[in-house]
């Protein structure tokens, strides 16, 4: 571990800067951006670019052959979505390393969802879990815990100490939800142990704060860095990341399906694994996965049930 005084041109002041900003670590400050780095630290850029240069070197950061990228992969973790069908679609569950986005109109189970992986990602890895915590940023005030006992009862686990690690963030704007996000950082480096970041919903805040054509640009321009963010906790630190999305009517869609994730391409690319849920018939739910680097198109059927998701 390389300590940030040990950076050239970093001297105690500039330290306790990054620090305070949330940049404690060589892999952060490798990845951020010079730009970014020099308004949240407060420090000029081209000592920004230094700092980030020096990490870079101290992380020894540079290109990485097929097999190295192989041998990341296997760190890679899987959280049990509660029903097998769903893990089986999605490769054996959510993902460490990666954003993973649910969408769908109201009631598909976008909330219960999120509720099912903030309880399954504390369970041992023998269970489908990652033994880790929960990070939960509810943007629509629809975090309940009593649905986190009902779930922990049916896991068989003390619900108080899985709700002492679901670590909540209601977000009031989209300002707000960026900034918890960033935070997430501290509590990480602060040594607890997130293995899950859940945003519910995403886009809830950008979409009632950017109304119309002219300020669509900065909204993207917002989701970007929030992102950003999310991902970089993600591969930094082998954390999954789960958002939830709210899908739009195509009116003018002939062909396939008649709504789609909002968000536009800043999302559709940001995300590595994209789930459209439907509402069947008698209370059952369809997951159809539209979008993954490595796993076929498909679709299954799961149910919401007061013991969570189920097949
Ligand atoms: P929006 O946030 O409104 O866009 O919807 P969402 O996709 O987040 O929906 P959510 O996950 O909140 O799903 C709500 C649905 O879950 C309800 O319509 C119920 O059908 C179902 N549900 C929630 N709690 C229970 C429960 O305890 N038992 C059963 N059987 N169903 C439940
Ligand atoms: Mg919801």
């Amino acid at each position: 571990m390389v300590e940030l005084e040990e950076l050239p041109s970093v001297g105690e002041k500039t330290a306790q800067k990054l620090r305070d900003a949330g940049f404690a670590d060589m892999m952060r400050l490798a990845t951020a951006t010079a730009k970014e780095l020099a308004v949240k630290a407060e420090i000029g850029e081209g000592v920004a670019e230094k700092v980030i240069e020096a990490a870079r070197k101290a992380e020894q950061i540079d290109f990485e052959t097929a097999f190295d990228v192989m041998e990341r992969r296997k760190e890679v973790g899987r959280i049990n979505v509660g029903s097998n069908a769903f893990n089986e679609l999605i490769g054996g569950g959510i993902e460490t390393q990666s954003i993973t986005e649910v969408f769908g109109e109201f009631g598909s189970g976008k909330s219960q969802i999120s509720h099912e992986l903030a309880v399954t990602v504390q369970m041992p890895l023998e269970d489908g879990g990652l033994d880790g915590e929960c990070v939960f940023i509810d943007t629509e005030n629809t975090f309940r815990p009593e649905r986190i006992e009902q779930i922990s009862a049916a896991f068989e686990l003390d619900h108080q100490e899985t709700l002492q690690k679901i670590h909540i963030a209601r977000a009031f704007n989209s300002s707000h939800q960026i900034l918890m996000a960033e935070k997430i950082n501290e509590l990480i480096q602060s040594g607890t142990d997130i293995k899950l970041v859940i945003v519910d919903s995403l886009m809830a805040h950008f979409r009632a704060e950017y109304i119309g054509r002219e300020s669509l640009a900065t909204r993207q321009q917002k989701l970007n860095q929030h992102l950003h963010t999310l991902q970089n906790i993600a591969t930094t630190y082998n954390v999954a990341v789960f958002l939830t999305n709210q899908v739009q009517a195509r009116p003018d869609a002939f062909f396939g399906s008649p709504t789609k994730a909002i968000g536009g391409h800043v999302l559709g690319h940001a995300s590595t694994y994209r789930i459209w849920l439907k509402k069947g018939l008698a209370g059952k739910r369809i997951a159809r996965l539209v979008d993954s680097p490595h796993l076929p198109e498909g679709e299954c059927v799961f149910k919401i049930t007061s013991e969570g998701i189920v097949d």
